[in-house]
């Protein structure tokens, strides 16, 4: 007889133990600890916060997010409080029933290394590494689409830091492998895939793009599909943790997404079109799935369809 777990949705990532494995994808709810409680206690095993960079920045003026056909078009331009201000909202949080990742950006390696440093400080228990915003001249994707510039971004990070660090990358290259590659044997514990696919939106009645910065990232339903093959192709060529996201919306996209190889999922713009309470959704049914199928626990399906 299998030993059956007392939470069969229990879970690990890199070292945090997940009571479920779903996460607050980042950027998706502000930057308050207040609306980071919200979601904790509407029952994601894990919040992401918006990124978080070395200064203010205001981000761009309006339109920002456009709702399309399957999901949401944004360019919001990175807006939050710096390092410094958002601290206060880190220790704020100091009591969260489930783990608190701090979502980091910077404009150089030692940019990122000290807002990690000072996310950590505060008490982040892990950081991850916007490599992939599509929209932010300088920093994201601009340097998560170069390998060498990944690589010296992880390293300093984790030359600083002592709690996991995760990378987040974009699918807006040809080769998701390599970059991937590049940060693990810089140190990240754990891959975040994906980020939003570059796409834009034009109104025909003014024959202008719809958002302020013309060109956005896209998410929901519609990148689904590519953030799975992400994750099969990272599962299939890495040892290490992967955190699925894109277009999770049902507890069908999260089992996807861990046959494909993911040991959890982010939830963004679905949290954001039905509201919180899609983690009890997708959590409940994941555990009668497991329960269906005769699963003890949620680990046992992680890259099952890469079998034979
Ligand atoms: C309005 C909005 C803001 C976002 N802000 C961030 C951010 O600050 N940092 C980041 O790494 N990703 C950000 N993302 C990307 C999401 O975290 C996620 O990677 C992406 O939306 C795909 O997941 P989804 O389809 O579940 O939304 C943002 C997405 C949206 C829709």
């Amino acid at each position: 007889m299998r030993s059956q777990p007392s939470n069969p949705l229990e879970t690990e990532v890199a070292g945090l133990r997940l009571r479920n494995p779903t996460m607050l994808a980042s950027g998706i709810l502000g930057t308050t600890s207040d609306i980071l409680r919200r979601a904790a206690q509407s029952g994601a095993g894990a919040v992401v916060t918006k990124s978080v960079g070395p200064k203010p920045r205001e981000g761009y003026p309006n339109p920002t997010v456009v709702e399309v056909g399957c999901g949401l078009l944004n360019a919001v331009g990175l807006p939050n409080p710096g390092i410094q201000a958002f601290a206060e909202e880190i220790r704020d949080l100091g009591d969260l029933e489930v783990p608190l990742i701090v979502s980091v950006y910077g404009f150089s390696p030692e940019e990122y290394a000290e807002v990690a440093e000072a996310a950590v400080e505060a008490g982040a228990d892990a950081v991850e590494l916007n490599l992939s915003c599509p929209h932010v001249k300088g920093a994201g994707a601009d340097v998560g689409s170069r390998p060498e510039l990944v690589s010296e971004i992880v390293e300093r990070v984790k030359g600083v830091v002592d709690k996991p660090v995760f990378a987040k990358l974009t699918p807006n290259v040809s080769d998701i492998v390599g970059l991937a590659e590049a940060a693990v044997e810089a140190g990240a514990d754990a891959l975040t895939a994906i980020n939003t696919l570059r796409a834009m939106a034009i109104d025909v009645e003014t024959a202008r793009p719809i958002l302020s910065n013309r060109i956005g990232g896209l998410s929901g339903p519609a990148i689904k599909p590519v953030a799975v093959r992400c994750v099969y192709e990272l599962h299939r060529e890495l040892d290490v943790p992967i955190i699925g996201c894109g277009g999770v919306t049902s507890w069908r996209d999260a089992v996807e997404f861990m046959l494909a190889g993911a040991s959890a999922v982010q939830v963004g713009t679905a949290v954001a079109l039905k509201g919180l309470n899609i983690f009890r959704l997708i959590t409940e049914g994941v555990k009668s799935y497991l329960e269906r199928k005769g699963y003890g626990s949620v680990r046992e399906i992680v890259g099952l369809s890469h079998r034979g």
